[in-house]
C-alpha cells in the first residue's frame, strides 16, 4: 500500500470506525432546553425535548439533570429510541405537581437500554393521603415512576419520596436491575407500595431500603425470574406475592428468590396472598431465604382467602395453585402469637411447602403456627413446630 491516496482513505475509514465504536456520548443538559431549577416553573417541556433528542440520537446519549429542584408535570419518556444506551443522570430533585391526575407521574415506555442514575423524586403525596384518610372521595393518585414494556433497564441510587400511590412500578419488562434505591413515605400513607413488579421477566432488586405505608415489594401476576436481595423493609406491609387470582385468566408467578431481607415493625414479613375465587393462576418455585424479622405482626403468611368486602368470591375458594415454596433460615421476633400462618384453599391445598431452620419467637417464647389445607415438609430447627400435613 504505497499509494498516499489509499493510505489517506484507509486512515479516514479507521477514524470513522473509531468514532462509531467508541461512540462518544452526546449530552443533553435539561438547562439548555429551558428547564428551571426553581421548584416552581414547570420544566416538563424542557425535559421532554432533551429526552426526544437523546432518544432520536443514533449514538449513546446522556440526559443530564444538574442540582436544584425541578417541578415537572406528568411526563412520558417514550421509545423506541434510535440507540440502546441512554443514561438519565439526575443530580437534582424532581418535584411532582401537587394535584396529579395521571396514572403515572414519570413514565418510561418501550425503551431498550436505559440507565437511570441518582436523583430524588418527590411525589408530594401528603395532601392526597390526608384526603384518603379523611374518608372523602379522592382521586386514586399517580405512581411516581412507571417503567413499562421496556428492556435492559438499570435504576441505580435513586430516591423516591412520598409518592401519591405506588413508588416504582415495573410492568411488562425484561431484564431490569434496581440497586441502591431508597423509598420513603410515612408508615400510615395509603397505597404507597415501594416497588411493584408484574408481567416481567428477569427483574433484580438489590441493596434497597424501603419505608412506606403499604407493601415493601409487591409481586403481581406474571413475575418470573425475580431476584430480591439485601433489602430492608419497614415500616410497611412487607414483601407480598399477590394479591393473585383476581382474574380467571391470569399469568402465574414463577422462580422468585427473596434473600437476606430484614423486616422491622412491618405488618407482614413474607406473604403470599390470593383471592378466594376461581383462577388459572399459579405460584411455582419461590425461595425465601435468610430473613430477619423484628417485631413483625405476621412473619410468614399464606392467605388464600382474600376477598375485600366479601364480594364476588363464590365459596371463598382460590383457584391459584401453589408448588415448591421454601422458607429457609427465617428468624426473629413476631409481634403476635401466631408467627406462621398457612391458610390455604380446600379445593387447591398448598402443596410442597418446605420449612428449613425457622426460629420465630413471641415475647421471648416460641410463637405459634396455624395451618389449614397446607402440606409439605420440614427440616432443621423449626420453632414454632411445623403444622404442615
Ligand atoms: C431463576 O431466576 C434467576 C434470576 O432471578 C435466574 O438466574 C435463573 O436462571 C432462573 N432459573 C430458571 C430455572 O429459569
Ligand atoms: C431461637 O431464637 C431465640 C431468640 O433469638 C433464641 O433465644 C433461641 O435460643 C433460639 N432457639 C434455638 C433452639 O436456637
Amino acid at each position: 500500500m504505497q499509494n498516499p491516496v489509499l493510505i489517506l482513505f484507509f486512515t479516514l475509514l479507521f477514524l470513522i470506525f473509531l468514532h462509531q465504536s467508541f461512540a462518544i456520548t452526546t449530552t443533553y443538559n435539561v438547562l439548555n432546553f429551558g428547564a428551571k431549577s426553581d421548584a416552581k416553573t414547570d420544566s416538563a417541556a424542557a425535559f421532554f425535548t432533551a429526552w426526544s433528542e437523546a432518544c432520536a440520537s443514533t449514538r449513546p446519549s446522556l440526559v443530564y439533570v444538574p442540582q436544584g429542584k425541578f417541578l415537572l408535570n406528568n411526563l412520558q419518556f417514550k421509545g423506541p429510541c434510535n440507540n440502546k444506551a441512554i443514561t438519565f443522570r439526575i443530580d437534582g430533585t424532581l418535584v411532582a405537581p401537587a394535584n396529579n391526575n395521571a396514572a403515572n407521574w414519570l413514565a418510561f415506555e418501550e425503551v431498550d437500554g436505559i440507565f437511570i442514575h441518582g436523583g430524588i423524586l418527590d411525589g408530594q403525596g401528603a395532601a392526597l393521603w390526608a384526603c384518603k384518610k379523611s374518608g372523602k372521595s379522592c382521586p386514586s393518585g399517580a405512581t411516581t415512576l412507571g417503567i413499562s414494556k421496556s428492556r435492559n433497564v438499570e435504576i441505580i441510587g435513586l430516591t423516591s419520596l412520598n409518592s401519591q400511590m405506588f413508588h416504582i412500578v415495573i410492568n411488562g419488562c425484561q431484564n431490569v436491575k434496581l440497586q441502591g434505591v431508597k423509598v420513603m413515605a410515612s408508615g400510615d400513607s395509603p397505597n404507597t407500595d415501594g416497588i411493584h413488579v408484574q408481567l416481567s421477566m428477569g427483574v433484580t432488586i438489590l441493596s434497597t431500603k424501603i419505608s412506606t405505608g403499604d407493601d415493601c415489594v409487591s409481586i403481581g401476576p406474571g413475575a418470573t425470574n425475580l431476584w430480591i436481595e439485601n433489602v430492608m423493609c419497614g415500616p410497611g406491609h412487607g414483601i407480598s406475592i399477590g394479591s393473585l387470582g383476581k382474574d380467571y385468566e391470569e399469568a402465574g408467578v414463577q422462580n422468585v428468590t427473596v434473600k437476606s431481607v430484614t423486616f422491622q415493625n412491618t405488618q407482614n414479613g413474607v406473604r403470599i396472598k390470593t383471592w378466594g375465587r376461581p383462577s388459572k393462576g399459579f405460584v411455582r418455585g419461590v425461595l425465601f431465604q435468610h430473613a430477619t424479622m423484628t417485631s413483625v405482626q405476621n412473619p410468614i403468611v399464606i392467605d388464600q382467602n382474600y376477598c375485600p368486602y366479601n364480594k364476588n368470591c363464590p365459596g371463598q375458594v382460590s383457584g391459584v395453585k401453589f408448588s415448591d415454596v421454601t422458607y429457609q433460615d427465617i428468624r426473629g421476633t413476631s409481634a403476635t402469637e401466631v408467627a406462621v400462618k398457612f391458610d390455604c384453599s380446600k379445593n387447591n391445598p398448598c402443596k410442597g411447602i418446605r420449612l428449613e431452620d425457622v426460629n420465630l419467637t413471641y415475647k421471648n417464647r416460641p410463637a405459634q403456627a396455624s395451618c389449614s389445607n397446607a402440606a409439605g415438609s420440614s427440616s432443621g430447627l423449626i420453632e414454632p413446630a411445623s403444622c404442615l400435613n
